[in-house]
C-alpha cells in the first residue's frame, strides 16, 4: 500500500520493477495465485479492502498481487511447496502445522505415540497415526499376544499361542485340570483336585466302590 501512494513516475516505476521481479517465479508455477490475474496491468490508485495481506501488493481495486508463496483474495492463505500432507495446515511457506501423530517437515511422517511394539509398523489409517500390528499381536501398540486357541479358567495370553496358566490348570488354552493324585478306575479330573468318577466308585480319588445295593437304589430311584 505504501509503494502505491509514492503517486510519482519514480514510484510508479519502482513498483514495476518490483512487479516483474516478483512475477517470474509466480508465473511459472502451474496453479497461479488465486488473488490476481495479470500483474503488469496495475492502478496506482487502486484500494483493496480488506487489505492485502502478507505484503500483497494492491494492483487494482480489491485485486491483491501475492507475494511468492501466498494465494487468496486478500493473500490470506499460505502456500506450501510439497503441499502439507495428512491434514496438516500451511502456516507460512514452507512451515506446516501437522495434526496429531504426523510429523516432518510436510507432516509426511506417521508417528504413533509410544511407537509400535513386536513388530507392528505405524501407518496413517483415516487421518489418524495408527499401528499395524502382526496377525499374531494385537493392542494399540501391539503390545498384547494373540492365542487363537484362548486361554480359559483364568489364563492369560503371555506370548502368541502361549498361555500362562493358573495354579490347577494345565494345557495350551488351559484347559486340562490338575489333580495331584490321579483320579482311578477310569474317573477324570474336571477341576484342580477334583475327580469325576466312574460309578460304582467315589471318594477324592474314586477308589472307593459304593455299596452294591445303594448303587442299585440310586439307579431305579430316578
Ligand atoms: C477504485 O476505487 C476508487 C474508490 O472506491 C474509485 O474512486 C476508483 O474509480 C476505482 N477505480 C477503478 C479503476 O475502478
Amino acid at each position: 500500500m505504501k509503494l502505491l501512494r509514492l503517486g510519482t513516475g519514480g514510484g510508479a516505476l519502482l513498483l514495476l520493477a518490483c512487479l516483474a521481479a516478483l512475477a517470474a517465479p509466480c508465473a511459472s508455477r502451474s496453479d497461479a495465485p488465486r488473488g490476481v490475474a495479470n500483474p503488469f496491468v496495475f492502478d496506482p490508485k487502486a484500494t483493496c479492502e480488506p487489505p492485502c495481506r502478507h505484503s500483497g501488493i494492491c494492483i487494482r481495486n480489491d485485486t491483491c498481487f501475492c507475494m511468492r508463496g501466498y494465494e487468496g483474495e486478500t493473500c490470506q492463505y499460505a502456500n506450501c511447496f510439497p503441499k502439507c500432507k495428512n491434514g496438516g495446515q500451511c502456516l507460512r511457506p514452507g512451515k506446516c502445522r501437522c495434526p496429531a501423530g504426523f510429523g516432518g517437515k510436510y507432516c509426511h511422517k506417521v508417528t504413533c505415540e509410544g511407537g509400535c511394539w513386536n513388530g507392528g509398523d505405524c501407518i496413517a489409517l483415516n487421518g489418524a497415526a495408527t499401528c499395524l500390528c502382526l496377525s499374531s499381536w494385537t493392542g494399540n501398540q501391539c503390545q498384547d499376544a494373540v492365542c487363537p486357541q484362548g486361554c480359559r479358567n483364568g489364563g492369560n495370553c503371555v506370548a502368541p499361542g502361549i498361555c500362562s496358566c493358573p495354579d490347577g490348570w494345565v494345557g495350551g488354552a488351559c484347559h486340562t485340570a490338575v489333580c495331584s493324585q490321579s483320579c482311578l478306575r477310569g474317573g477324570k479330573c474336571i477341576s484342580p483336585e477334583k475327580c469325576r468318577c466312574r460309578p460304582p466308585y467315589e471318594g477324592p480319588r474314586c477308589d472307593k466302590r459304593r455299596p452294591h445295593d445303594f448303587f442299585l437304589q440310586k439307579v431305579k430311584g430316578r
